[in-house]
């Protein structure tokens, strides 16, 4: 399946609109900020796009990211623009092809941003193998990802080499193709099902079962989808199963718990992150606006705490009193029962 899916993103597909369907697409208008730096990507490196969400966290400046699956690393050229000069961003990728783009431009992209030493760098290697790739234990800030996954022969090994690569305090924030149930073994192993991101795409409840083994016990959802098909041949031998893109964001914390525990803590936004002064959004159920104080879960409290956010916001309460589960915990399902825009029913 390796060489199938480096044979369909080396030369059969070339550039986005070759894609048989719109799952490695991205829906959605990009923030402000977003848009000037996507602008700033050579248009090939752009051409040759095939993620299906953003993967840009904020609180970028200075920090070290990796890229799983870069491609032809348009997000990583972005992230070299939102980490800056003194930042650094390694992508990894196994099609040879794709990474060659990316080096061809490299150079161009530095003279741009106006950097002295390149801040990006690319490697070859499967996603699924990142101990031959050498990075040290915790030397990453920040892990993304962008419909790469879901091609991996192993999930396991990947999101284990994330918590290992991941500095505490530390994310895996990543878009990727999920569906409502176990694709069955007769798609799954269609290549072309397989090179659209349908065929290895996870149940989304063995990936969150997948997450917590990992390490990553409280995996929070920021938004999801579903995923258009456009090819009729297509839709017809994937139904009834629904796919949905999503972005979830896994934090490396130690102390996280199992579930959302009331602390009586409540946190709130100082409104300092100057790409989005007003809101900061944590995920689909965490929107915090400037200045308003907002009751937190444990595990909340410690992904504001015990991270790069904790600048942003001021902090109320201690651990010393315990009342229970957080009001709604773990009553909520992702996906086709719910939708970004309905109203949050509950934590996390
Ligand atoms: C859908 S494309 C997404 C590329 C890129 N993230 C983007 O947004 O343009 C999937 C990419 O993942 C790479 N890939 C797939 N499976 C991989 C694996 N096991 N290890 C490393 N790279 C892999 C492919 O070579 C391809 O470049």
């Amino acid at each position: 399946m390796h060489t199938d899916v480096q044979r369909y993103y080396g030369s059969i597909i070339n550039k986005t609109e070759d894609l048989q369907t719109d799952v490695c697409t991205t829906a959605g208008a990009p923030a402000a900020h977003l848009r000037i730096a996507l602008s700033a990507v050579h248009p090939e490196v752009r051409e040759r796009y095939y993620g299906c969400g953003t993967v840009f966290p904020h609180e970028l400046r200075g920090r070290r990211v990796l890229d799983l699956g870069c491609g032809t690393g348009r997000d990583c050229f972005v992230l070299a623009q939102l980490v800056g000069a003194n930042g650094h961003v390694a992508g990894v990728d196994m099609t040879e092809e794709q990474l060659a783009v990316g080096e061809r431009y490299l150079p161009w992209h530095m003279e741009r941003f106006g950097y002295a030493a390149p801040n990006v760098e690319f490697h070859k290697g499967y996603i699924e193998r990142l101990d031959e790739l050498n990075f040290a234990a915790g030397s990453f800030d920040v892990i993304v990802s962008n419909c790469v996954i879901n091609l991996a022969l192993d999930k396991a090994a990947v999101l284990n080499a994330a918590q290992r690569l991941l500095a505490n305090g530390g994310e895996l924030y990543f878009s990727d193709i999920y569906a409502d149930r176990r694709v069955p073994r007769a798609l799954a192993s269609d290549p072309v099902l397989y090179g659209e991101c349908l065929g290895g795409a996870l149940y989304w409840h063995d990936f969150l079962t997948l997450g917590k083994r990992a390490g990553f016990l409280d995996p929070r959802l920021i938004d999801d989808h579903p995923v258009g098909l456009r090819n009729d041949a297509i839709a017809a031998r994937v139904a009834p199963i629904q796919f949905y893109s999503a972005t979830y964001r896994l934090f490396k914390l130690a102390e996280l718990e199992p579930a959302c525990e009331d602390y009586g803590q409540a946190v709130a936004y100082l409104g300092t992150i100057p790409e989005t002064p007003a809101v900061f959004q944590l995920d689909r159920h965490h929107r915090f606006e400037r200045g308003k104080l907002i009751p937190v879960c444990g595990n909340t409290w410690r992904m504001l705490f015990d991270t790069r956010f904790r600048p942003h916001f001021s902090f109320h309460g201690d651990w010393d009193t315990h009342y229970g589960i957080f009001a709604g915990c773990g009553t909520d399902l992702p996906f086709a029962t719910s939708s970004s825009t309905s109203a949050p029913a509950s934590c996390c």
